[in-house]
C-alpha cells in the first residue's frame, strides 16, 4: 500500500464515523483520537473477541479491571520511573525531534530494502532455479549489506544498554544520517526522555502527591496477583486478563492511531512455575498467532519478530508483526518477564508475593508470560486490511470494508425496496425481531444499489431486503457483502440463518 492508500484509510475512517481527531473544532490534539459511532462498535467487538478468547475459552484465565491511578511506588518498583525512557535527538535546523534508535533502525531498514531489491532482480534472472538461501549467503553485495545491518544494530543495542548516549550520536554521525524532513545533519546530543505523564492527587499544592497515569495495564495485574489468586482459589498455571487505557508521552507520534498518547491495551499475565517459562512462552506465541489468523486476513499479514535487545526484566520476547499500510510493524508483544515484577513489588511493598505450590510442596515467586496487544493498533490493522477498492466483473468499482463479520460494527442492514406499499412496516418488524441478537440498522433512503454501497463502505456483512414478493410469501433476500450474492429465505428462518454466521465456535474453534 502506498502513502496515498494510507491517506485513504485516514479519510475513510473520518468520513464514515470511525475515528475523529480529538477536540477537532480546536484543531485537534496531537496523537489523541476519538472513536465515532461505527468506530466504537468495531473497537468494542475487537475487545470482546479478545476477551472471549482469553477468558471464556480458558478456564484458568480470569478478568480484572484495575484503576488507572496507582500508588506511585508501583512505578518505582516496576522500573518505569528510572528506565521507561526514549533516547531523543533534535535537529538544530529543522527543530524536529526524533527517536535516535528509530533513525538508526530506519537506516538499517534501507539496507534491507537494498537486499530485497537484489533478491528480486536475481529471482527474475534465474526463474525457477533461484535458490534464495544460497543467494543471500554468497552474493557479495547482499552479504555486505546484511553484515553492516548486524554490526550497526549490535553497536546501537550495546550503547543503549550501557546508556552510552554519546556513542549513539557518534553512530548517527558516522552513518551520515540526515533529518528525513530537512536533510540537515546538524544534530544535538542524545538525551533520555521519560514517557510517563505526571499528575497530582490532593487539593493543596503542599500536600499533593505526585502520581502517574499508568503507561501499561500490566502493573495493575501484578499488584493484585495474590488478591485474585486467593479469592478465586487459583492454582498455577493461571492467567489474569485486563483491558484498559494506558498513557504515554510519545515523542514521535505519527501514523494515525498506530502510536497514540492515550490508548487502550489488552493484556494477559500468565503465572507459571519457574523453569517452565520457555514452554509456556512458545505455547502463548502459538495461541496468539492463531487468534489473529482466525480473522481470515491470510497468513501473509503476520510474522514474528524476536527481540535482540531484551528489556531488563525479560528472558525472551517476540512481537507479532502485522502488514500495515506502512510496512510490517509490531501489533502484539509476547514477553517472558521472569519473576521480575512480582519480586520488585515484594521488595518495595514489603509484602510477600509468593505462591505455595501444593503439587511440589514448595513456595516460590511465579514466573510470568505476558501477552500484550494495543486495541487501537488492532483496530488499525483490521481497518486498513479490510478497506478495499474493488473492481467488479462489469468494470464498475466499489469501496468495500471486508471487516471480518464477527467484528463488523453493524451486522445486518434491513432495507425496504420502496418507501411505500407496507414494505417499511415489514422491515421494522424484522428489526424488532433481530435487534435482540445483533446490531441492526434500518435504511430506506436512495435507490437500493446506493444503499448496498453505503453498507459496503462501513463493512456491514449482510443486507436484508424487503420487496413486493415478501408480501406474497414472507421471504426476504439476504445479500452477502463479499460475494454480493443474494439468497431468498423465509423471514421465519432469518434469525437462525444470521446467528450461524456469528457463532463464536465457527471463528474461535482453533
Ligand atoms: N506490558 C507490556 C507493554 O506495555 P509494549 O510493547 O510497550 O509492552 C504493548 O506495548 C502493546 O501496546 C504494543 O504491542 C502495541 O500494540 C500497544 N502500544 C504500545 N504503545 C502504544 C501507543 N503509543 N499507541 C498505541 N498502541 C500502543
Amino acid at each position: 500500500m502506498s502513502d496515498d492508500q494510507f491517506k485513504n484509510v485516514l479519510s475513510h475512517a473520518k468520513e464514515y464515523g470511525f475515528v475523529f481527531p480529538s477536540s477537532e473544532i480546536y484543531d485537534g490534539l496531537s496523537a489523541v483520537y476519538d472513536y465515532g459511532p461505527n468506530g466504537v462498535e468495531l473497537k468494542r467487538n475487537i475487545r470482546d473477541y479478545w476477551w472471549h478468547a482469553m477468558t471464556r475459552l480458558h478456564q484458568n484465565i480470569v478478568g480484572l479491571d484495575a484503576a488507572i491511578f496507582m500508588h506511585p511506588a508501583t512505578w518505582k518498583a516496576s522500573g518505569h520511573v528510572d528506565a521507561f525512557n526514549d533516547p531523543l535527538i533534535d535537529n538544530k535546523d529543522s527543530k524536529k525531534r526524533y527517536r535516535a534508535d528509530v533513525l538508526i533502525e530506519d537506516y538499517t531498514e534501507k539496507l534491507e530494502q537494498k537486499v530485497q531489491k537484489e533478491i528480486k532482480k536475481a529471482r527474475k534472472r534465474f526463474g525457477d532455479d533461484f535458490d534464495e538461501a544460497q543467494f543471500v549467503s554468497t552474493h557479495p553485495r547482499v552479504v555486505k549489506y546484511r553484515k553492516q545491518q548486524k554490526e550497526i544494530l549490535q553497536r546501537m543495542v550495546k550503547s543503549l544498554e550501557n546508556n552510552d548516549l554519546a556513542d549513539v550520536k557518534a553512530l548517527i554521525e558516522e552513518l551520515d544520517i540526515a533529518d528525513p524532513v530537512s536533510g540537515s545533519k546538524n544534530w544535538t546530543d542524545v538525551k533520555q526522555f521519560n514517557l510517563m505523564f505526571g499528575t497530582k492527587l490532593g487539593a493543596s499544592a503542599e500536600n499533593a502527591t505526585d502520581l502517574f497515569l499508568r503507561p501499561e495495564t500490566a502493573q495493575g495485574i501484578f499488584v493484585n496477583f495474590l488478591n485474585v489468586q486467593k479469592t478465586m482459589r487459583l492454582k498455577i498455571p493461571f492467567g489474569i486478563a485486563q483491558t484498559g487505557k494506558a498513557f504515554r508521552n510519545e515523542i514521535v507520534a505519527r501514523q494515525f492511531i498506530f502510536r497514540m498518547r492515550e490508548f487502550e491495551q489488552m493484556e494477559m499475565q500468565f503465572f507459571v512455575r519457574p523453569g517452565t517459562q520457555m514452554e509456556w512462552f512458545e505455547k502463548w506465541k502459538e495461541i496468539r498467532l492463531k487468534w489473529h489468523k482466525s480473522l481470515g486476513f491470510g497468513d501473509e499479514y503476520y510474522r514474528f519478530h524476536d527481540h535482540e535487545k531484551l528489556a531488563h526484566y525479560a528472558d525472551a520476547a517476540t512481537d507479532i508483526e502485522f502488514k500495515f499500510p506502512f510496512g510490517f510493524k509490531e501489533l502484539e508483544g509476547i514477553h517472558s518477564r521472569t519473576d521480575f515484577d512480582l519480586s520488585q513489588h515484594e521488595k518495595y511493598s514489603g509484602k510477600k508475593m509468593q505462591y505455595f505450590d501444593p503439587e511440589i510442596n514448595e513456595r516460590y515467586t511465579p514466573y510470568v508470560i505476558e501477552t500484550s496487544i494495543g486495541l487501537d493498533r488492532m483496530f488499525l490493522a483490521v481497518f486498513s486490511a479490510a478497506l478495499q477498492d474493488e473492481t467488479l466483473p462489469d468494470g464498475s468499482t466499489r469501496v468495500v470494508m471486508k471487516i471480518p463479520a464477527i467484528l463488523a460494527p453493524t451486522k445486518v442492514a434491513v432495507l425496504p425496496l420502496l418507501k411505500k406499499d407496507g414494505l417499511p412496516e415489514i422491515a421494522r418488524q424484522i428489526i424488532d425481531n433481530l435487534k435482540w441478537d445483533f446490531k441492526v440498522q434500518y435504511d430506506e433512503k436512495d435507490a437500493i444499489g446506493r444503499r448496498y454501497r453505503r453498507q459496503d463502505a462501513v463493512g456491514t456483512p449482510y443486507c436484508v431486503t424487503v420487496d413486493h414478493q415478501t408480501k406474497d410469501d414472507d421471504t426476504v433476500t439476504v445479500r452477502d457483502r463479499d460475494t454480493m450474492e443474494q439468497i431468498r429465505i423465509p423471514i421465519a428462518e432469518l434469525q437462525q440463518h444470521i446467528a450461524g454466521k456469528f457463532d463464536l465456535r465457527n471463528w474461535l474453534n482453533l
